[in-house]
Order: structure tokens, then sequence, then C-alpha cells
């Protein structure tokens, strides 16, 4: 996978997407989102992959924000066109991805970019790490989803606060509201995601698919989650994993999940 913007690495069932436009602050301009879409097109096919992991190159930034130089002149309907095409292409994408995403924040992740962290199934974030959605600063909203996973995650009133003052919150603030899972040093980042992505990968993947579905169907509109979390439940019983793995478990042994 060769990319301007971004570096894709693949080792023991982890790929690590870096954004690579450190003296932007890895600002997400129109190049790197195309890029970022087709390379987690890519990761999603990619059976050798498990686990996906998201991060900032540098030590200063995960992303901050949508490139402000891009989109400054455009009209209301070139506006729209924008958070349209990214939700579609690469943020609903990523949140409905078939294997988990997380979000290495190590740095400034502010608007486009900490919606691309919200979009990532949970978030780990390093101590230096700052989170905010300043669009109102810039006279527009968040558009790549922050009006609604934000609330989702923090609640409706927190959201409101953070959205209304623009302002920024450091990454123990983040996880005190549960926008964070963890908060390490910046040197614990990458160790800490890979213990976690491989603790991940002991399980059943072809489970844990089936789970972000029924987990996802609960914030979307007109469905009702506990119907879907029956159909994948049952889905389940007719899988080889589950074959495997509750015969392991009666035969005491550890499950050798084949992934189907
Ligand atoms: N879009 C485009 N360029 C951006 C950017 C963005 N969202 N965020 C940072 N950059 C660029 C800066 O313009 C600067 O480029 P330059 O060196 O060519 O002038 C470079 O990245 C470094 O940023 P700088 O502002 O000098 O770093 P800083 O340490 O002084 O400040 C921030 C860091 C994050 C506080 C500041 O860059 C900032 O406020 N960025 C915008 C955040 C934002 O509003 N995001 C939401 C967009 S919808």
């Amino acid at each position: 996978m060769n990319f301007n913007n971004i570096l894709v690495e693949k080792e023991n069932g982890l790929a690590k997407v870096t954004i690579n436009r450190p003296k932007k602050l890895n600002a997400l301009n129109k190049e790197t989102i195309e890029e970022l879409s087709a390379a987690f097109e890519i990761l999603e096919e990619d059976a050798t992959v498990k686990v996906v992991m998201i991060t900032g190159s540098g030590e200063k930034a995960f992303v901050a924000g949508a490139d402000i130089s891009e989109f400054a002149n455009f009209s209301v309907s070139e506006g729209g066109f924008l958070a349209k095409k990214g939700q579609e292409m690469l943020f609903d994408f990523i949140e409905n991805l078939s294997k988990p995403v997380i979000a290495a924040v190590n740095g400034f992740a502010l608007g486009g970019g900490l919606e691309l962290a919200m979009a990532c199934h949970f978030r780990i974030a390093s101590e230096n790490a700052k989170m905010g959605l300043p669009e109102v600063s810039l006279g527009v909203i968040p558009g790549y989803g922050g009006t609604q996973r934000l609330p989702q995650l923090v609640g409706k009133g927190k959201a409101m606060e953070l959205i209304m003052t623009a302002g920024m919150i450091s990454a123990e603030e983040a996880k005190a509201c549960d926008l964070v899972n963890h908060v390490v040093t910046l040197e614990e980042l990458m160790p800490f995601v890979e213990k976690i992505a491989s603790r991940i990968m002991r399980n059943s993947m072809v489970a844990i698919s089936a789970a972000i579905r029924a987990i996802n169907a609960n914030f979307e509109d007109g469905v009702n989650g506990y119907e879907i979390e029956i159909s994948e439940f049952g889905e389940c019983f007719g899988t080889e994993d589950f074959k495997e793995g509750t015969t392991a478990f009666l035969e005491k042994r550890k499950a050798n999940f084949p992934g189907s």
C-alpha cells in the first residue's frame, strides 16, 4: 500500500495506520481522507488483519482537525458535500468495520481529528493528548459526526458544553467523561494498544464482528438493537468458531478459533 499522507504497517494481525503530515499537525486534507478510506477498505478485506489501530505521526498531534485551508472558501453546497462525503466514505465506514478499530490518541485530537477518534470503536490517549471540537470558533459546526458521537460517549450536557465553548480538555478529563478508556504515557501508548489488541485476538473474531454490529445497532435510527442482538446471537451458533470455543471449554483446553 503506497500513500502520500498515511503509513500502513502490519504485524501479528495488528494493522497500524499512521496519519503522516506532522508539519500540518496531521490535518485531514481531501487526499488524506481519500487515502484513509482506501486503506480501511483494503484492511477490511485483508484476512491477515484482525485489529486496526490509528494514530498520528510525531509527538504533538493525533490529528489537529480537517484542513482549514481547503474549505475556507467553500459554498453552502460544497460544505454540505464535504461533510456527507467524509461521513460516508470514512467515518461511518470505520465505525461499521467488521474488525476492531482502536484510536491511539497521541496528541492534539481536534475537530475532524476527535471525530475520527470517536468513529473508532474505542480510544486510548497519551498523557499529553488534548481533545476538543473547536468548530464554532471558526463559525461552523462539527461535520464528521461529532454532534452525534460526542453526546453518545460523554452525554448530552457535557457534549453541549464542549462544543459551545470550543474548548480543549486534557487526557485525564477525557477519561473522566468516558471519551477515552485509558490514559498512559506517550512511551507506553503503542505497547499498551498492542497488548489490548493481542488480548482481543485471543477471542473469536467472527463473534467480535457480530458484537460490533449488535452494539452499533443501538445507535441506529429505526433499528431495534435487541432484535439485532437476538439475530446475531443465533447466527453465532452456526459458526465453526462457536463449535471450537464451546468444545475447547468442555475439554478444558485453549480455543484455537478457525475464524469462520
Ligand atoms: N488545518 C490546516 N492546517 C493546520 C491545522 C488545521 N486544522 N491545524 C494546524 N495546522 C497547521 C498550521 O497552520 C501550521 O502550519 P504552518 O506551519 O504552515 O503555518 C502547522 O499546522 C502547525 O500548527 P501551529 O498552529 O503553528 O501549531 P501550534 O502548536 O502553535 O498550535 C493548535 C497547535 C492545534 C492549537 C493549532 O494548530 C490549532 O488551533 N489548529 C486548528 C485546530 C482546529 O480548529 N481544528 C478544527 C478544524 S475544523
